[in-house]
């Protein structure tokens, strides 16, 4: 009988046990493994989990690894582990504690799911994913970040509820890092292939550009003692399947670059194509003068992140 497929998910808080709630119900793996420092609560949450798998008559069971020796053999890894951001903290203040939380997860997923892919989705995303491709040691394309499905999501609510109609028809477009400047990307968004300047104003377009580069922190300010976590979890989800499945389709994920849009040694958040291998293409979109800049600035945030940890010396000594 072959191997059925195995996701490890590291950290089981909100996010974490958003994503295995929603590939449980998919029913797409045969065992997602629960990994959290409160083990308790992560039984609580597997128990119940397959449960409700139970219910809708998924095959899924979830499972807690009760240290990170019992994480093996998994094809996906999802790491949400850290510190979640709090009010008044920005994602970049997450740096150096969540850096160290990274580092010590992944050396645990290199050496107990050496064929695994890892998707990231700590805080400070981008850097968090630099942090991992290093420590793994693993080929790029096994190692991505999680943020442009979410925050093309957010920019496609947004869009829909300005217009008040277009719902499931939107297609936006969001590149760069997972921060405050990120690229939200109208020239490349759609409602049924309509350009957006063609149903909305300047003004209402740059109001949900605004809204979408701030979509995480007007969550928090709602919610007060966490981040948002139901799409940041679906988000997750949809990647994992297409890898699962080896979908070949092309979704926005944070990927190491090396020479693509002319960047190096960073990490940043571009098109690429999901399979069986992982992040198996990265597409390089035409971006004009102004798109450039933007998605320079972005970069260049990423890049002070991975500076701060070369300066604090967080890769030395290994
Ligand atoms: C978000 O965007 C906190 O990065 C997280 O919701």
């Amino acid at each position: 009988m072959s191997k059925g497929k195995r996701v490890g998910i590291v950290g089981a808080g909100n996010v974490g046990a958003t994503v295995a709630y929603s590939l449980a119900m998919l029913g797409t793996c045969h065992e997602i493994i629960l990994r959290d420092n409160k083990i308790e609560v992560a039984k609580g949450k597997a128990l119940d989990m397959s449960q409700a798998a139970a219910a809708v008559r998924s095959h899924t069971v979830v499972t807690v690894a009760e240290d990170m020796s019992q994480l093996t053999d998994c094809d996906v890894v999802v790491v949400t582990a850290g510190s979640p951001r709090l009010p008044g903290m920005s994602r970049d203040d997450l740096l150096m504690i969540n850096a160290k939380i990274t580092k010590e997860v992944i050396h645990g997923i290199a050496k107990y799911s050496p064929n695994a892919i890892i998707i990231m989705v700590s805080n400070p995303l981008d850097a968090m994913t630099y942090v991992a491709l290093k420590e793994s040691g693993f080929d790029r394309s096994r190692v991505i970040g999680m943020a442009g499905i979410l925050d093309s999501s957010r920019m496609a609510a947004f869009i829909q509820e300005k217009l008040g109609y277009g719902g499931g028809q939107i297609r936006a477009s969001v590149m760069g890092g997972h921060g405050d400047d990120m690229v939200p990307l109208p020239r490349y968004s759609t409602v049924a292939g309509v350009p957006l300047s063609d149903v909305l104003t300047d003004d209402e377009i740059n109001e949900i550009v605004h809204r979408t580069r701030h979509g995480g922190a007007e969550i928090v300010g709602y919610l007060k003692t966490g981040s948002a976590y139901y799409a940041p979890a679906k988000s997750t989800a949809i990647m994992v399947e297409a890898i699962l499945k080896d979908t070949k389709q092309i979704h926005p994920c944070a990927v190491y670059l090396d020479g693509e849009y002319g960047y190096n040694d960073v990490v940043s958040g571009v098109p690429v194509m999901l399979g069986a291998n992982g992040a198996e293409k990265i597409i390089e979109v035409t971006l004009d003068d102004k798109e450039k800049d933007m998605f320079k600035n972005s970069c260049d945030s990423v890049q002070e992140l991975i500076d701060s940890l070369n300066n604090n010396k967080f890769f030395e000594g290994e």
